[in-house]
């Protein structure tokens, strides 16, 4: 199976999808994206990552719940919404905003970091590490959008790694870096305004 759009194309009309159709996205297209994810520069060739795919009924309704707690938290302690507006996203939530055919759960292994550990190195040797896992996980969204499968990069998580990871069975060294939500679209997205390159960028 192979993409035809082009690359600026793509970019260009992705947008975050947060309501997906419960139809699975093919074992192709997965490894395809997955195969994506694997392409990406990685600081020192270290290819220090981990991509959790989860398929099965029993993972994702769990993802979900945890996805719908994670966010309540966001909403509370990092966008301090009025609780008013946290219970009306917390229906659309739990009514199905968020629940996807299939999941990424993207992770570090931070037992592989070789700096002394608070040091200026260490902290170096971490941001680029995150910032590795950062690029698969957007070359895993441009590749399924290549496919016409949407997704919406999660980044709560953070806020309950304990709890992915023990749903994960996964050992203390791993941190996760995010969670991809992916899947047919509800409806077609239309990208969101950006401030124009002029606006953010200068030329010296
Ligand atoms: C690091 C990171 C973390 C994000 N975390 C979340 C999240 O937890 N929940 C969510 O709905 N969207 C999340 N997003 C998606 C952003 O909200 C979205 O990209 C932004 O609003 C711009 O919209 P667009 O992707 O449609 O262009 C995250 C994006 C990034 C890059």
């Amino acid at each position: 199976m192979s993409c035809e759009r082009k690359l600026l194309d793509v970019i260009g009309t992705r947008a975050s999808v947060r309501r997906f159709r419960p139809d699975p996205v093919p074992d192709e297209v997965v490894e395809r994206i997955l195969w994506a994810a694997t392409r990406a520069p990685t600081a020192g060739g270290r290819e220090n990552w981990l991509f959790v795919v989860v398929k099965s009924e029993e993972l994702r309704r769990s993802f979900h719940r945890l996805l719908v707690e994670a966010h309540t938290i966001y909403a509370r302690e990092i966008a301090k919404m009025p609780p008013e507006r946290i219970e009306r996203w917390r229906k659309l939530m739990e009514e199905g905003m968020y629940l996807a055919p299939l999941y990424i759960a993207v992770y570090i292994d931070s037992s592989k970091l070789s700096s002394e550990s608070g040091s200026e190195a260490f902290m170096a040797e971490l941001v680029m590490e995150i910032q590795s896992a950062a690029a698969a996980m957007e070359n895993a969204i441009l590749a399924a959008w290549c496919f016409g499968v949407g997704s919406v990069w999660i980044g709560v998580p953070l806020l309950v790694e304990e709890k992915f990871r023990g749903l994960l069975g996964l050992p203390p060294s791993y941190r996760i870096m995010g969670v991809l939500a992916l899947g047919y679209p509800q409806e077609t997205p239309s990208p969101r305004r950006r401030k124009s390159p002029e606006e953010v960028s200068k030329i010296v």
